[in-house]
């Protein structure tokens, strides 16, 4: 039996530091828990932009395209910013999600107890959140025609068109119902059906599909401006969150920002299965490329090393193995290891981006 595929597009500023540590525990559970996986790496967004004049090449995306799972880092930073926008590093990323068909975006926002003190919010608000937005991803505004800078009369106009057919939103609402069985049985819908159209679909086709397949799955509707408040406000009272592509960009910044450590969250791109069984899947940390902080060992790379844990179980069905590494995590932060995001008195010495990956090693090993 061959082993399964595994593409890593570390990309641009930390992708390639995180990516490091990533590859460490790839190795670990290859030597350890004989899960062997071939590894290919090649270049996307800014990385692929000097090396090919293109964000991503089409050779990389037949790559992808057959491989098990893409693990990918970051993508962009300031010296790509005045390069025309068909040639921005994000136009890699946005091609390679539509390309690979990968419409359910998987965001997870966890507090880690260790963490509480960093959210933003009180530790009685927060401790022990976990909320899992399921953000549309190949449609809606990012997508839709028209689109462009257009002439009329004597000024210009900007246009974008949210536009969603009843089987995109069909799709991606199976899934956020599929993930709430398994969580704690509830979605919340969130779209602004008082104002857009597109929303009055969505809502009446989420509700079609509760209805007709998961009626067993507690469903209910808010508009998303409602929905950013009740984030901030209560944010426990959420489980899945369903949501199109634009909303589900700001609101997933807003629900990662909750857990007050954005170097801790990962995330999951699913499309449809392939011929294997397994879905189609780009697995990538919610932060940038951190172009600041670039090169010099200060990333934390939880967020990609979850990411990898997040590939165990929805594409290699490796679920217990994904749980030991999300263990290992957890125990290296209450340790209290810590990278420089995640401290905030001026003394306390942070370990490095290895170090992080070293102490997740160690603590992989002490719970074998
Ligand atoms: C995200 C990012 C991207 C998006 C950008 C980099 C194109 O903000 O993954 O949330 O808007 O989808
Ligand atoms: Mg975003």
């Amino acid at each position: 039996m061959t082993n399964p595929s595994l593409l890593i597009l570390a990309g641009d500023g930390i992708g390639p530091e995180v990516m490091a540590e990533v590859r460490k525990v790839i190795g670990w559970f290859g030597d350890r828990r004989a899960l062997r996986f071939d590894v290919g790496e090649d270049l996307i967004g800014g990385a692929s932009y000097d090396a090919h004049g293109t964000p991503l090449t089409d050779a990389v995306i037949a790559k992808a395209q057959s491989a098990d799972a893409v693990l990918l880092g970051a993508v962009g930073g300031p010296q790509y910013d005045t390069l025309d926008f068909s040639l921005k590093p994000e136009r890699g990323l946005l091609r390679i999600r539509k390309d690979m068909d990968l419409f359910a975006n998987l965001r997870p926002a966890q507090c880690f107890d260790a963490l509480a003190d960093f959210s933003s919010l009180k530790r009685d608000v927060i401790s022990g959140l976990d909320i899992m937005i399921v953000r549309e991803l190949t449609s809606g505004s990012y997508f839709g025609e028209p689109r462009g800078i257009f002439r009329e009369g004597n000024e210009r106009v900007g246009i974008n068109t949210q536009r969603y057919t009843e089987s995109e939103i069909a799709r991606v609402a199976r899934a956020a119902f599929g993930l709430a069985r398994q969580r704690k049985g509830k979605v919340c819908s969130m779209e602004k059906a008082n104002v857009m159209e597109s929303g009055v679909l969505w809502r009446e086709v989420v509700s079609e599909i509760h209805a007709a397949e998961y009626a067993d799955v507690a469903l209910s509707h808010m508009y998303a401006d409602n929905g950013a408040m009740q984030l901030v406000r209560a944010p426990r009272q959420f489980d899945v969150i369903l949501t199109d592509n634009l909303f589900g960009d700001l609101l997933s910044d807003c629900a990662a920002m909750l857990t007050g450590s954005l170097g801790m969250l990962p995330s999951a791109s699913l499309g449809a299965p392939m011929e294997n069984g397994r879905p189609k899947a780009l697995y990538e940390p919610v932060h940038g490329s951190a172009p600041d902080i670039a090169g010099q060992g200060r990333a934390n790379p939880s967020a990609c090393i979850l990411s990898f844990a997040m590939a165990l179980r929805y594409s290699f069905g490796q679920g217990a193995e994904a749980d030991r590494l999300e263990a290992a995590v957890g125990a290296v932060l209450a340790q209290g290891i810590r990278t420089a995001d995640l401290l905030s008195a001026p003394d306390a010495t942070p370990v490095s981006t290895a170090g992080m990956g070293d102490a997740v090693i160690a603590a992989l090993e002490a719970g074998l």
